[in-house]
């Protein structure tokens, strides 16, 4: 199987492309699962302190019998508790429950603006960069204004923005924006929850191209230029979705997956959460 490729943060640091997703995966399975990618191929694992599985991932990571170098790990604030004290708590715990000395991308999980902590909480991430125990620091689920709010606020670009992002909702104006600005975008639910895999459009390009729809998004994803996590809790699929190296969507399959667009989330609205 090919490697997986790697992109270059603003801050030097490098991301696997492909990533494994744990959202729902419980804690006594997390380990497993975790050891299952890692021994498909996958370096990199998206966990928060709100999946209540760090612990399973810091394990599935020991067991893997890999160097914890080789891994790269993301964790997230919730966003009930954003602000400076309450996030610098939540980074203490995630490390220790996931029993390391750092981690290599810390993110603050939703703006949650009603509340207007996300300033201070960037403020709590730029001290735990500092201090070396997040090695790259980012947000996810930023509208535009919140990062304009954030440059405007602090010196500190964003390494990454994790939106929802799929073919129902594409993100073009996030992803210009990111693009611009030096910051990557990374592809949560990039399989809509599985929901948008009975697509007639997906099983025409999977037909075409001798693979899964799954596949078909998951590659459409890295020709975007997106960092792209999907979760699975079978095997099988976990290999599967990293099996997308060995194929090409030309200019109008992309054209096909572009008029998918509907606007549809499978989450919250960012501006409408907290
Ligand atoms: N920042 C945020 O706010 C945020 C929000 C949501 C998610 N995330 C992150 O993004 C990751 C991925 O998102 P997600 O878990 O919501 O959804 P997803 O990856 O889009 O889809 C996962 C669903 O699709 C199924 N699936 C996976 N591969 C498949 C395949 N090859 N064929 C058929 N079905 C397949 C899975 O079922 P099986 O397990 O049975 O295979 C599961 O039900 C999360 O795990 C989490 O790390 C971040």
């Amino acid at each position: 199987m090919a490697s997986i490729p790697e992109l270059t943060l603003n801050d030097g640091n490098s991301i696997p492309q492909l990533g494994f997703g744990v959202y729902k995966i419980p804690e006594a399975e997390t380990a497993d699962a975790v050891v299952a990618a890692l021994e498909a191929g996958y370096r990199h694992v998206d966990t928060a302190a709100f999946y209540a599985n760090e612990h399973g991932v810091g394990e599935g990571v020991r067991r893997s019998g890999l160097d914890r170098s080789e891994v790269f790990v993301t964790s997230k604030v919730w966003w009930t508790d954003n602000g400076y004290d309450s996030t610098l708590r939540s980074f203490d715990r995630s490390l220790e429950l996931l029993g390391f000395d750092t981690i290599d991308l810390f993110l603050i999980h939703w703006p949650a603006p009603k509340s207007d902590r996300y300033v201070e909480t960037w403020r709590a991430l730029e001290r735990v960069r500092d201090e070396g125990r997040a090695r790259s620091i980012g947000v996810a689920n930023f509208h535009t204004h919140h990062l304009d709010r954030l440059a405007r606020e602090s010196g500190t670009v964003p390494a990454v923005n994790q939106v929802e992002l799929h073919p129902w909702l594409p993100q073009e104006e996030v992803r210009a924006y990111d693009a611009a600005r030096g910051i990557v975008t990374e592809a949560w639910s990039p399989l809509a929850r599985g929901r948008i895999l009975g697509d007639p459009t997906l099983a025409r390009l999977a037909d075409k191209h001798g693979v899964t729809p799954a596949q078909v998004v998951i590659r459409w994803q890295l020709q975007l230029g997106n960092v792209v996590i999907p979760k699975s809790t079978s095997p099988e699929r976990i290999r599967s979705n990293l099996d997308v190296f060995g194929f090409v969507l030309d200019a109008e399959d992309l054209a096909a997956i572009a008029a998918l667009e509907s606007g549809e989330r499978t989450g919250k609205d960012p501006d409408d959460l907290g």
